[in-house]
């Protein structure tokens, strides 16, 4: 298995490019089930992911060509519609073919995806409105099984906002008959990018990126062509380890109007932050101060950039509460970070954390992908070495993260697990 070693207490200085967005090109790659025709893609992240997402749209029988961040798939020629456990317990965003083989197909198998190490996720609210569009659904050994002829539209209020079950609910919209409409929608940028690509489609959606979308159901979509946003977590994900470590750094190809809560966060803990169309640049000079963070929807603060944040508030003057919402187990990095030297005491969904003058290398483990992140930039501040144990986590939704972070004067490379 491989692991990180890093060498804390380097600054950072230098430009690097943001990639595309993992939780946008996920659900968009899996929109290409919607048409017969070819669906172009530019800007798709190397991540371990999307390989998960082309492994499983290749059991479908989608073809898929892939050249640099460049991806064409065609389902012109599907041959199943099942989603098997094996492929759907590593990747939950595997769901997000539910809706499109119900739409197109009138029927679709889908392993339902079992725990996951940051809380419960149940997709009962995909179910709930693709119920509501006329499916038949059942559970039957541990796989949801959906059939309907034709979908048709419906008025669906979902019981709390959900990202994918706003996305796959979106997509399935896009074939039924008649008009849907989505209320309680998630508002996140990636909803609205993927609205995007299915307008390159054909389909006719209203409303994307607010609470309410109104989609109108058309007989067929076409091929198309699509650019995948930049990635608002990764960028946030290196702003962050700025502002932990010191230095300058310029990030390319941003995306910083969808990055309005995490900006604010950082300029309150006292980094410089100058914004360009698609540029940002953070400087970080001193002790960063403690903040406060509550995770929510968007364009609340989100939960995934709580890990990083809390690696801040570790070594940052005062003390900083941070509160998670969305997701019920998502502290689990805090007893990592406890052991490079960090104070912080949970009660319940709510973590205290005070800040340290300075954390001191350690072996840690890595527990999912955003609090691998939130590692590596405690891991870049302490003093002396750390290890981190489990990096597949992080190259999950992180292309190249150790190399990059190289280029930018960090001491940090991936070795054996034996080593
Ligand atoms: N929920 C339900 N029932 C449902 C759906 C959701 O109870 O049918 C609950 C969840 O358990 C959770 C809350 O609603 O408590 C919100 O979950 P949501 O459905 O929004 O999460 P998701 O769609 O499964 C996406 C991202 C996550 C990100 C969350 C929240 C993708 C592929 N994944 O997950 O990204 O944390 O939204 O913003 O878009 C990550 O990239 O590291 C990651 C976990």
């Amino acid at each position: 298995m491989e692991k990180l070693r890093i060498e804390g207490g380097h600054p950072l200085r230098g430009e690097v490019a943001v990639a595309g967005a993992k939780n946008a090109a996920l659900p968009i790659m899996c929109a290409a089930l919607l048409s017969g025709e070819p669906l172009a893609l530019a800007n798709v992240p190397q991540l371990h992911d999307v390989a998960t997402a082309l492994k499983l749209l290749d059991r479908l029988g989608v073809k898929s060509r892939r050249a640099g961040d460049r991806v064409e798939l065609d389902a012109g020629a599907v041959a199943s519609v099942e989603a098997p456990y094996e492929l759907v317990r590593t990747m939950r965003a595997s769901i997000l073919v539910l809706g499109p083989l119900l739409a197109r197909f009138g029927e679709a198998r889908v392993s339902l995806p079992g725990g996951c190490a940051i809380g419960q996720r149940p997709v009962d609210q995909h179910i709930k409105g693709l119920q509501a569009m006329g499916a038949q659904i059942s559970i039957e050994h541990g796989y949801v099984v959906a059939k309907a002829a034709r979908l048709k539209g419906a008025r669906i209020v979902t019981d709390m906002v959900t990202v994918t079950g706003t996305e796959n609910l979106m997509m399935a919209a896009t074939l039924a008959d008649g008009e849907t409409v989505i209320e309680n929608a998630a508002r996140e940028p990636e909803v609205l990018d993927l609205a995007a690509a299915l307008v390159a489609m054909g389909a006719r959606i209203d409303g994307a990126g607010t609470d309410r979308i109104v989609v109108h159901g058309v007989e067929r979509l076409h091929g198309g062509e699509h650019r995948v946003m930049a990635d608002r977590i990764e960028a946030g994900t290196f702003l962050c380890a700025v502002a932990a470590t010191g230095g300058e750094v310029t990030l390319t190809q941003a995306l910083p109007a969808t990055m309005d809560a995490t900006l604010d966060k950082l300029r309150e803990a006292g980094a410089g932050v100058e914004v360009g169309g698609d540029s940002i640049r953070l400087s970080m000079k001193g002790r960063p101060r403690a903040v406060d963070l509550r995770t929510a929807p968007y364009p609340g603060f989100a939960t995934d950039m709580q890990a990083q944040f809390m690696a801040l508030d570790c070594i940052a003057e005062g003390a900083g509460v941070v509160t998670e919402t969305i997701f019920e187990n998502r502290f689990m990095h805090v007893l990592e970070l406890q052991r490079l030297g960090a104070d912080i005491a949970i009660e319940g969904n709510t973590a205290v954390v005070r800040g340290v003058p300075g954390l001191s290398g350690a072996a840690v483990m890595a527990t999912d992908l955003r609090a691998s992140a939130g590692l590596v930039i405690a891991g870049l501040v302490a003093e002396g070495e750390t290890t981190i144990d489990r990096i597949y986590h992080l190259d999950r939704g992180y292309e190249q993260m150790e190399a990059r972070l190289a280029a930018l004067g960090a001491r940090i490379e991936r070795i054996r697990g034996s080593a």
